[in-house]
């Protein structure tokens, strides 16, 4: 099979390479994740007019899912509702140091250009207090619910607006539980975090129904094979380059389909191919697949690096622990190291359950098909032997 090389490529040496690492995606760019958005928007559209909270680990994706659920509303599905959505993403980051009162303003300052005249006047008079009064956010979203709006607040780093050092937590969350609780429903929350909801909110003290009661939860979890393939073609449309089934295979297996890697090992793959095609026209196929197969993996290990480390320093002590049995288990060589590593694994696994949640919940670890765990990538498994324990 055709690998790499074609000689259209040949015509554009300033071919640009089409995957997208780091940045979220566009909505153009958007592969898969179809159950979750058909959860989301079924949610929302429904007749509770339900929120739903998203979850995942470092770059699986939260960003670009709620860009993309935001260029929802310029569809023909959206506009044909009685209800009108307006759509509104805010980065809990960007308001540093987060307050309600600063967050409330924020809002209010994006709500006001969708407001008819009465909710604009509203909008103005509340622009002016250094303190916004609960009653008052309340008053507004019925008016804009009597105004058949339905505002859908895309809220991105969800963790940075709630803390259990800050005192107004608790009366901020109960705020918007009582929001989207509202009969008159004028707002809806779609809401994106590392970890799980009930796990963000649990140091939070609020008394009464528990703020996560109120939404569905979404977690995001690796591309399947499909999502992968179709993120492949997708993105090697028009470029005359071509993968294969093995190279398919090999970005997958490093990547285990976590959208970020994914995209960065495609990309270096994609150089590899793009940047051997111009240096000499004619090779040996069997020899350049293994060549730039070393290329990426070694690309992939450097670039990847200070990722490790971030992902590592995120886990606590026992979660390391167990990340090393893991490790350990699946890439000891050597059949009496392979047993002792096994034999240490699964005792390991018996006494870190929870923290084995937590890991697969931020997709560092990942069930295999045969129902084992496994670190997510092998090269980050060997990392951790050889660097992350040291650190
Ligand atoms: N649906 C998708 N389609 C294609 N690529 C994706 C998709 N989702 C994520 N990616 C890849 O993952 C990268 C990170 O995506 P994004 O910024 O949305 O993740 P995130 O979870 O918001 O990250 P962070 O934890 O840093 O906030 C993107 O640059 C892209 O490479
Ligand atoms: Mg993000």
């Amino acid at each position: 099979m055709k690998t790499m090389h074609s000689r259209e490529s040949e015509k554009t040496p300033g071919l640009a390479n089409p995957f997208i690492v780091g940045n979220p995606v566009p909505p153009t760019h958007f592969i898969g994740r179809e159950h979750e958005v058909t959860t989301i928007k079924q949610n929302l559209r429904g007749p509770g007019k339900g929120s739903s909270a998203i979850s995942g680990g470092r770059r699986i994706g939260k960003t670009s899912l709620l860009h993309y659920l935001k260029s929802l509303e310029a569809t023909q599905d959206w506009k044909a509702l009685e209800t009108e959505h307006v759509f509104i993403y805010l980065d809990c980051l960007s308001i540093s140091p987060f307050t309600a009162a600063r967050f409330w303003q924020k809002v209010l300052h994006l709500i006001e250009p969708f407001a008819n005249a009465k909710v604009k006047r509203q909008v103005k008079t509340l622009g002016t207090k250094t303190r916004i009064p609960n009653v008052d956010i309340e008053q507004l979203f019925d008016e804009l619910a009597d105004a058949g709006k339905l505002v859908a607040l895309l809220l991105d780093e969800f963790e940075s607006a709630i803390s259990d050092t800050r005192s107004d937590s608790a009366d901020f969350l109960n705020l918007l539980r009582s929001l989207i609780n509202r009969p008159l429903r004028g707002l809806a929350l779609i809401i994106a975090g590392r970890d799980p909801l009930h796990v963000l909110c649990r140091d939070i003290f609020a008394p009464g129904s528990p703020f996560y009661n109120s939404f569905v939860f979404v977690p995001l979890g690796l591309f399947s094979r499909a999502e992968a393939n179709e993120l492949i073609d997708r993105a090697l449309e028009d470029t005359g380059i071509v993968f294969d089934e093995d190279d398919r295979e090999f970005v997958f297996k490093i990547s285990r389909g976590h959208p970020y890697w994914l995209q960065l090992a495609c990309s270096h793959l994609f150089d590899a191919y793009r940047s051997r095609e111009y240096k000499d026209h004619h090779f040996d196929e069997s020899i350049d697949r293994q060549q730039a197969k070393q290329y990426v993996e070694d690309k992939f290990r450097i670039q990847a690096r200070p990722h490790f480390e971030e992902l590592w320093k995120t886990c606590t002590q026992e979660e390391k622990r167990a990340l090393v049995a893991v490790a350990r288990r699946s890439q000891e060589q050597g059949l009496v190291r392979r047993i002792v590593a096994a034999i240490r694994y699964r005792k390991l696994t018996r006494e870190f359950n929870v923290d084995l949640d937590s890991l697969i919940n931020r997709s560092i670890v990942v069930k295999t098909d045969s129902g084992d765990f496994d670190v997510f990538s092998p090269i980050f498994a060997r990392w951790i032997l050889s660097e992350g324990r040291k650190l």
